[in-house]
């Protein structure tokens, strides 16, 4: 059949293809205006004629597919143009527009819908949309993809762990939880070895705070204003944004205090005040910060404070972990960056490039506290999410992943300071590592600054107030840091 590659691709092959849907007639006119600009409306106009009778968004069946096939042919459409089709077909069978609105229709608006990009392909820093358009990816996801959006060497170890053992609760003996065990140790600080797997950053902040509460025998916690630690009820309850807790009726639970970040006093006088013997803390902190470090006094004295009163300390490291916040080669996690230890730290996001897997990772000492019984997960370290992680960590030494991450934060921060000359209102460079951030003076400039970098090609994070935040990938290339200076330039002279 002459052009079988467009047929699979409109009509999938349950066999080679079982992720996919047949294709629809709307996506494939989209196609068209994606591989031939211009010149796709006539043939558009021909296609419905053709093709009169099948809704726009209807799975398209065998014959239809036939009939294309024939158009096309008719046509005289190029073979390097069908190839195109192919391509964009593969990334997506289902058009922009009804991705959208499926969305917009069925999701439950806990969060704002984003539908600026649509991505359906990762390469490196680079991401492509529906609409074939790539972006250099400058917010990795929040952190997730920080090995990049696609990652074929972790699609096979998944591939075969999933034809052989897809499965398998957290608290059985399983061989791929094994093979991460024997590669993971020399990457986690110092005296932390001991794991308890989890699914997502907020879940494995619970489970910190259940241990922590355990082994303290306390119950009163510490967290710090600016914090995020997620958003399940006792991730929430810890984080300082009342409209995250005021909802859910979480805004005044009296075994949680504030304390001011960067602010020794202020959690000294909570100690004496209170009954907390357990602090969480992000030692970057991220989401409601813009990115803000603490002092490296501040660390020392704090890890001195608590443990001078018998508490113990939660490092939230779930976005600035895997290198990301790296000081120098070998900082695996911010508190490495710091020469801290904290007794149990929670970890996420980049963890398995990109796949779901989190854990709390703590001492001896607190992990004898816990019994059989106390606790459970279904999914937490299931072979999947193991599998993911040990090829994750694999690559993230072989990669020079923190190597990487003090060379390019140096030449960012060199680069963003230079910006910072030329326009008066961009100042505050910060952050730690490729944990970035600068302020535009005004959340409605940042706003603005992030359409212009779209329309320059550019994926960037979000913004907390007048700060813009940028989270690369750990992998971002030097010309690639290059090309992020350039952009913005040309997205902030575009605003003056
Ligand atoms: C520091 C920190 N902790 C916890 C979380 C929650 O992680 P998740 O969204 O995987 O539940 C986040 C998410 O952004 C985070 O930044």
């Amino acid at each position: 059949m002459r052009f079988a590659k467009l047929y699979d691709a409109l009509i999938y092959d349950p066999k080679l293809h079982p992720e996919r849907t047949h294709a629809t007639l709307e996506r494939f006119e989209e196609v068209l205006g994606i591989v031939l600009g211009g010149a796709a409306g006539s043939h558009i106009e021909k296609l419905r004629e053709t093709m009169q009778g099948i809704a726009p968004r209807a799975l398209l069946k065998p014959t239809h597919a036939e009939q294309i096939l024939a158009y096309v042919d008719e046509a005289g459409i190029p073979t390097d143009q069908v190839d195109a089709m192919v391509t964009h077909l593969m990334y997506s069978e289902i058009s922009t527009a009804e991705a959208i609105e499926m969305h917009e229709k069925y999701k439950i608006p806990v969060s704002r819908l984003e539908k600026d990009i649509v991505p359906v392909r990762g390469e490196g820093c680079w991401i492509m949309d529906t609409r074939g358009h790539w972006f250099l990816d400058m917010d990795s996801n929040y952190s997730a993809t920080n090995l990049g959006m696609a990652n074929a060497e972790i699609g096979r170890g998944l591939y075969n762990q999933a034809e052989t053992l897809i499965s398998m609760k957290e608290d059985r003996v399983q061989i791929a939880r094994t093979r991460f065990l024997k590669e993971i140790d020399e990457m986690m600080p110092q005296g932390l070895d001991r794991f308890y797997w989890q699914n997502s950053g907020g879940e494995a902040v619970d489970k910190a705070i259940k241990l922590a509460k355990v082994h303290t025998q306390s119950r009163d916690v510490i967290a710090f204003k600016q914090g995020f630690h997620g958003r399940t009820h006792g991730a929430v309850s810890v984080t300082w944004n009342e409209k995250y807790r005021k909802p859910f009726g979480l805004h005044d639970e009296d075994w949680v205090h504030f304390a001011e970040f960067n602010d020794l006093d202020s959690v000294a006088q909570l100690m004496k005040e209170t009954d907390a013997k357990i602090v969480i803390l992000e030692v970057v902190q991220g989401e409601e910060a813009g990115n803000r470090p603490a002092d490296p006094d501040f660390i020392k004295g704090l890890w001195e404070t608590v443990h001078q009163n018998g508490g113990v300390i939660i490092d939230d490291e779930v976005q600035a972990g895997f290198g990301r916040t790296a000081r120098k080669k070998g900082d695996w996690f911010a508190c490495d960056a710091y020469g801290a230890v904290p007794d149990l730290m929670v970890i996420g996001k980049s963890f398995g490039g990109g796949y779901p897997v989190t854990a709390v990772v703590t001492t001896d000492a607190v992990s004898q506290s816990a019994e059989p019984g106390y606790d459970g997960s279904t999914f937490g370290g299931n072979p999947m999410a193991m599998t993911a992680a040990l090829i994750a960590a694999r690559q993230m030494r072989r990669l020079d992943v923190t190597g990487n991450v003090v060379t390019r934060a140096e030449q960012l921060r060199a680069g963003l300071n230079t910006l910072a000359q030329k326009y008066p209102f961009m100042e505050d460079v910060r952050g730690l590592g490729l944990m970035l951030a600068f302020s535009l003076g005004s959340a409605d400039r940042v706003a603005q600054t992030q359409d212009l970098l779209r329309e320059h090609g550019v994926k960037s994070s979000l913004s907390t107030g007048p700060y813009l935040r940028i989270l690369p990938p750990t992998v971002l290339s030097k010309g690639e840091a290059a090309q992020f200076l350039t952009r913005l330039e040309a997205a902030l002279d575009a605003l003056t």
